[in-house]
């Protein structure tokens, strides 16, 4: 059995040490908010955070991640108001929205590191999750929307 926790609950698996922790949260905790698209790491559709990082869930076998703390899209908020969510649907970003999870996570995780990033910061670490639909430019807007809205909060809290 494999231990983990996934949005604060404590899961235990019984699958094998190399299962792509990608199919572990979709088949088996039954969150399907976090894609598929390469399946080898270079697309970001699958991003979760692993311990507050950005991760690609389709290329972590599930041993790795043994006794860490898991946030896919589904735990960000209970009911989908985190800022960078919020500034995502302002901006109106996502089109077939396929690549948009992983869009969000990986701007969560972005936003910690770099609370407030410039364009090319946001390119930098966004540039590895791919949206064939070409919403970079908004994905960029949303991004400093979120930024202004976290650092609002911080300094009124
Ligand atoms: S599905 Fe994981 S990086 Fe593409
Ligand atoms: S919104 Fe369609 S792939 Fe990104």
């Amino acid at each position: 059995m494999i231990e983990f926790a996934v949005n604060g609950r404590r899961v235990s698996v019984d699958v094998e040490p190399d299962t792509p922790l990608l199919w572990v949260i979709r088949d088996d905790v039954g969150l399907t908010g976090t894609k598929f698209g390469c399946g080898i790491g270079m697309c970001g559709a699958c991003t979760v955070l692993v311990g507050g990082r950005a991760t690609r869930s389709c290329i972590t076998p599930i041993a790795d991640v043994a006794g860490t703390e898991i946030t896919t899209i589904e735990g960000l908020s209970p009911h989908g108001d985190h800022p960078v969510q919020v500034a995502w649907r302002n901006i109106s970003v996502p089109q077939c929205g396929y690549c948009q999870s992983g869009q969000i996570m990986q701007a969560v995780a972005l936003l910690k590191d770099i609370p407030t990033p410039t364009d090319d910061d946001i390119d930098a670490v966004m540039t590895g999750n791919l949206c064939r639909c070409m919403t970079y430019n908004r994905i960029r807007k949303a991004v400093h929307e979120a930024s202004q809205a976290m650092m609002g909060e911080k300094n009124s809290g």
